[in-house]
């Protein structure tokens, strides 16, 4: 996606250790016309799916979520961090993260996921795949089926795009960094 490599490009801040800064149009104050094009690209790349709703998870997944879920009319799940009160009524699984290098729970009400639901999950980062996988796993425990997984932006250099692709997942990424490193950006060609 032209657009947002340009943007990334422009707006992006990029350090050593691979971390890519989009705070200023996409994780802290975020442009909705950006948003509305990645929703609009979304639309394209899943619209030989017969999907019947989108799971995304708190925080950064929901805006684009919402923006397609507008676009298809079709409800938006999102999967939370903060722990219920009624656990019975959740489905939940732990997940790692990397970046932060601690484990979090995740749940989803059962009520929202259910057996025969098509959905796509839909997220600003891949970085390696473990909130993916998460999501997959309780996508599982509901019975629902998991036809593809949707991306903003994907870190090629890390390795969740191969962990996902291994598990028949199918992954679409607007944009696929090969690199980063201090003030450099480099787009898988
Ligand atoms: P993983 O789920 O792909 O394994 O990723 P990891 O644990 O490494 O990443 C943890 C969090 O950091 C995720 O957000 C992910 O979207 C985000 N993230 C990963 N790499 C980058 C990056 O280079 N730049 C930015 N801005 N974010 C990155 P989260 O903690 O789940 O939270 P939220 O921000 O969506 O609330
Ligand atoms: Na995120
Ligand atoms: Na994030």
């Amino acid at each position: 996606m032209e657009l947002l490599k340009e943007r990334i490009k422009i707006d992006g801040e990029s350090f050593d250790g691979g971390i890519l800064n989009v705070d200023s149009f996409i994780s802290h104050q975020l442009d909705p016309i950006l948003m509305k094009n990645i929703a609009e690209e979304f639309v394209k790349r899943f619209e030989d799916l017969n999907v019947n709703k989108i799971i995304t998870i708190e925080t950064s997944g929901i805006a684009p979520s919402i923006l397609l879920g507008l676009a298809l009319e079709l409800p938006v799940v999102f999967v939370k961090k903060i722990e219920p009160k009624n656990l019975d009524e959740f489905y939940s699984t732990q997940v790692y993260s990397f970046t932060k290098d601690k484990t979090y729970d995740i749940y989803v009400n059962k009520q929202y996921l259910s057996e025969g639901d098509n959905v796509i999950f839909i997220d600003d980062f891949l970085a390696n795949g473990n909130a993916a996988l998460g999501v997959r796993y309780l996508v599982k425990e509901a019975g629902a089926n998991l036809l593809g997984m949707g991306f903003i932006i994907e870190k090629s250099f890390q390795e969740g795009r191969d962990r996902l692709l291994n598990h028949g997942i199918r992954v679409e990424s607007l944009v696929r960094i090969d690199w980063i490193s201090e003030n450099s950006i480099e787009f898988v060609k």
